[in-house]
């Protein structure tokens, strides 16, 4: 088991003075995963700058070496992958311990599935509670083997890669990124095209940066808000160096913290805009928050911009699900705005948010009950009634930073201090959480 069940560290979030000041979140974690792992598959020097050293990314970087890359540490953010090309693989010596990372473990899972080696995969508790069906059900259809896996396809799971790797046709049953990615990994060692059809468009970083890297990959439009991705296997992927832009569900924390500290008036520097990831700033904006999408610019192939973020009066909306591929992993977030919030918000269409480090839809309710807060869950929605919020309690994060997180920024603006029982996990995705709040003028110890 991973290392990560160290002793649990409480964190109590008290109001105190506005928020003021301009900061930099770190980079996108799905793009550093990525950027590790696209290093790995080519022939060359992958140059990355801006990578999230969160523990996530540092496991994805470990298993990239494990199956061969040389990586390297030049300077904060700064990193270097020699890698091996695609189908030059080796199979890891030790289990692969992805600790809390779906992200990283589920790509892995894809890019072990289509070369012939044999690789275990293992992570922490929560990690072991995560449905993988979703990611084998594919790469078998593509000739993996699954050799042994925990009950109900959890991990620890060994996983033998397909000799001659099948290109597929595969409709994701669930709008994800993570089964997207995965199936589009291993089609880079398939001869011939595989093709992902997916009936919500989902994050598509993955698909820029195949093309970044020198694939051919088409995109065309499937019925009315999904995607058809094709790619061509066997390319020769060829390092590039990657600028990994502020990660948007970083980000979300200290704008959501601007929203509710009365007073407050920050700038974010640098978010990256990719319009597959900004359902929760569209969501605020429809609430009626105050931010302004300043200096909008290009990095690294992606839409960036300052985010200029002042306090002031939200009101509830209703949230139609098929916004939640866009910001599904800022409903905690988006639910401690709701509490602050006059009236009503209704988030629809939330069933994933059961499978993500937490069971997401249970942990955000208690946390929000915890705290004072009537809120309530009606199938696959959220419902929260804003106005008071009263604090004073303590939420359980089960492993989950962004539950960490999300109730530490309630606590900013409640009226009694709120309490989170481990703020270990923060460090998985925005390590520098605590001392950024600090740097705001948030009171967070
Ligand atoms: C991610 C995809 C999302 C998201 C996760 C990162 C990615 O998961 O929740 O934090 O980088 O591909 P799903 O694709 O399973 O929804």
């Amino acid at each position: 088991m991973s290392s990560h069940s160290a002793t649990p560290q409480p964190l109590t979030a008290r109001r105190g003075a506005s928020l003021t000041g301009r900061v930099r979140v770190p980079g996108d974690k799905s793009i550093s995963h990525r950027s590790l792992i696209f290093g790995l598959l080519s022939a060359g020097e992958t140059a990355i700058s801006g990578l999230l050293e969160g523990e996530d990314v540092l496991r994805t970087a470990d298993a990239a070496r494990a199956l061969g890359a040389d990586v390297e540490r030049l300077g904060e953010g700064r990193w270097r992958v020699r890698g091996v090309g695609i189908g030059g693989l080796a199979s890891p010596a030790g289990v692969l311990d992805f600790g809390n990372a779906g992200t990283g473990s589920r790509l892995m899972m894809g890019v072990v599935g289509g070369h012939p080696i044999t690789a275990t995969f293992d992570g922490d508790a929560s990690l072991r509670k995560r449905p993988m069906r979703r990611i084998l059900d594919p790469l078998v259809k593509m000739g993996a083997r699954v050799v042994s896996e925990a009950e109900g396809g959890r991990c620890p799971i060994t996983l033998e890669g397909a000799r001659e790797t099948v290109p597929i046709v595969y409709e994701t049953p669930v709008a994800s990124a993570q089964i997207k990615s995965a199936v589009l990994l291993a089609g880079l060692n398939a001869p011939g095209r595989t093709t992902v059809v997916e009936n919500e468009a989902s994050r598509d970083h993955t698909e820029r940066m195949l093309r970044h890297f020198g694939a051919e990959v088409s995109v065309e439009p499937h019925g009315s808000h999904g995607r058809r991705i094709t790619l061509v296997g066997q390319p020769e992927l060829t390092a590039r160096p990657v600028v990994v832009p502020a990660d948007p569900s970083s980000a979300a924390f200290p704008l959501v913290a601007a929203l509710i500290v009365p007073g407050s008036d920050i700038v974010l520097e640098g978010v990256m805009m990719n319009p597959l990831r900004t359902g929760l700033v569209t969501t605020l904006m429809e609430m009626g928050a105050d931010i302004a999408v300043l200096d909008r610019r290009e990095e690294g192939g992606e839409d960036v911009a300052d985010l200029r973020v002042r306090a002031g009066t939200l009101k509830g909306v209703d949230v139609p699900a098929e916004r939640a591929p866009s910001m599904i992993d800022e409903y905690p977030i988006l639910a401690v705005a709701a509490a602050f919030a006059e009236g009503e918000t209704v988030m629809r269409g939330l069933h994933e948010l059961r499978v993500k480090e937490s069971d997401r839809l249970e942990a955000v309710l208690a946390g929000l009950r915890a705290a004072g807060v009537d809120a309530e869950i009606a199938g696959d929605d959220l419902i929260v009634r804003g106005g008071r919020v009263p604090g004073g309690g303590t939420a359980a994060t089960h492993l989950d930073h962004r539950i960490a997180m999300s109730f530490l920024v309630l606590g900013l603006a409640s009226e009694k201090p709120m309490q989170v029982d481990d703020g270990t996990m923060i460090a998985t995705s925005f390590p520098t959480f605590v001392p950024l709040m600090h740097g705001l003028g948030a009171d967070i110890g």
